[in-house]
């Protein structure tokens, strides 16, 4: 273990993804947040280009003041994790520099990744650390990976028992080969369609198609952000979202009361990016949504079965549709859902009794009672 009786939580953030600016305003709350009495804190950053280095454990200098988005820099310094030279359980952080010795910036004991979408929240990073036998915060290489993809996801979701609604995947060997296929089989679904990148996040990517005559289009406009397609039916419904945080020991999953994310009408017509990030009254966001009790009782259930149908660890925002007809379809699970003090993951916690400072707490305690390795 280390020198120090704090656990030493290396808080890693910004990274190769498009949603690297949004991972340093969260990781600009997580610094601000997280108990310094508890927690001795090592910030990470990931630039850009993939470089790792020790970066500003300044809360304002990663956060959104200005008009300029943050970025991590790229330093003449990097940082790596290493297998500790002593043989310990913690894992050391080593500093290299051209023509320089490295240097030991001492041991780890756990990764606070907060990093979305491909090279972060995909399992790729989780296979690196259960590489290196370093505990860290949320799901593991299966539930990431999954929980990244909206087409496995909805496989594991169906065969759960969950409701999905209908959908078709266009890979990218079939786009290739047999486009016109692709689109008569894409073409049967009932319009409007969503076509949607399989891999990406925040709406990005992200085309309502309303006739079969939009749809090459569409895909087009997907698969610039993945080869992988996924068209689904449109689904009218409440949007009902529920925070899922694991549970204790052998207990189980903790959900927090339901959200709503309800767009306004007028300009957008779903939750596109422009109404998540730029157009601020594009969207109301309320906790806990009005419901009848049954049906908040049955979304919870419902959240926490998909949690576990994952076999997801640590934390997830599960999101539905609540149609008409009374039935919850799931849209999707998001491993690391938007974490920064506004977003619906702290604020439904918030609403449920645990702070935000609190939930960072519980996420690494969490993470350092959980055994590395298969689990
Ligand atoms: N099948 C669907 N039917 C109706 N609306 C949809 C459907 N799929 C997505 N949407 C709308 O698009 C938004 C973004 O889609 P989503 O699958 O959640 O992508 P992301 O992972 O980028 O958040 C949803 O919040 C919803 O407003
Ligand atoms: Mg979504």
């Amino acid at each position: 273990m280390t020198l120090s009786a704090k656990p030493r939580v290396l808080v890693l953030f910004g990274g190769r993804s498009s949603e690297h600016a949004v991972s340093c305003v969260t990781a600009a709350g997580v610094l601000e947040a997280i108990d310094r009495s508890k927690y001795e804190v090592v910030p990470v950053g990931i630039a850009k280009n993939g470089q790792w280095s020790l970066v500003s454990l300044d809360p304002s200098q990663w956060s959104l003041r200005s008009t300029v988005l943050p970025e991590v820099p790229v330093s003449p310094e990097s940082v790596v994790l290493a297998t500790a030279s002593d043989g310990g359980a913690a894992q050391e952080l080593v500093a290299t520099a051209t023509e320089r010795m490295p240097r030991s910036l001492g041991a780890v004991d756990v990764v606070l990744p907060l990093l979305h979408g491909p090279f972060g929240e995909d399992g790729t990073l989780q296979g690196m650390l259960e590489m290196a036998d370093i505990r860290y915060v949320g799901a593991g290489v299966l539930a990431s990976a999954v929980g990244m993809d909206k087409h496995y996801m909805k496989v594991v979701f169906a065969s759960a028992g969950l409701s999905v609604g209908p959908y078709e995947v266009l890979t990218d060997r079939e786009w290739s080969r047999n486009r016109s296929g692709c689109l008569e089989r894409a073409g049967k679904l009932e319009f409007p369609v969503f076509v949607k990148p399989a891999r990406a996040g925040s709406s990005m990517g992200i085309s309502r198609a309303a006739s079969p005559a939009e749809l090459e289009a569409a895909v087009e406009t997907a698969r610039q952000f993945d080869p992988k397609v996924i068209v689904e039916a449109g689904i009218t419904g409440r949007e009902i979202e529920v925070a899922v945080l694991q549970g204790r020991g052998l207990d189980e999953p903790r959900t927090s009361l339901p959200g709503e994310v309800a767009v306004q009408p007028g300009e957008h017509e779903w939750y596109d990016f422009e109404a998540k990030y730029v157009d601020g009254a594009a969207a109301e966001l309320s906790c806990p949504a009005d419901l009848p009790p049954d049906v908040t009782d049955r979304v919870r259930a419902l959240a926490a079965h998909a949690f576990d149908a994952l076999g997801t660890e640590g934390l997830a925002r599960v999101d539905f549709f609540y149609t008409p007809a009374g039935e919850l379809i799931i849209n999707e699970i998001n491993t690391m859902p938007g974490f920064t003090p506004i977003s619906m993951y702290p604020q439904m916690w918030a609403k449920s009794g645990l702070t935000y400072t609190e939930l960072i707490d519980e996420l690494i305690e969490l993470a350092l009672e959980r055994k590395t390795g298969l689990r």
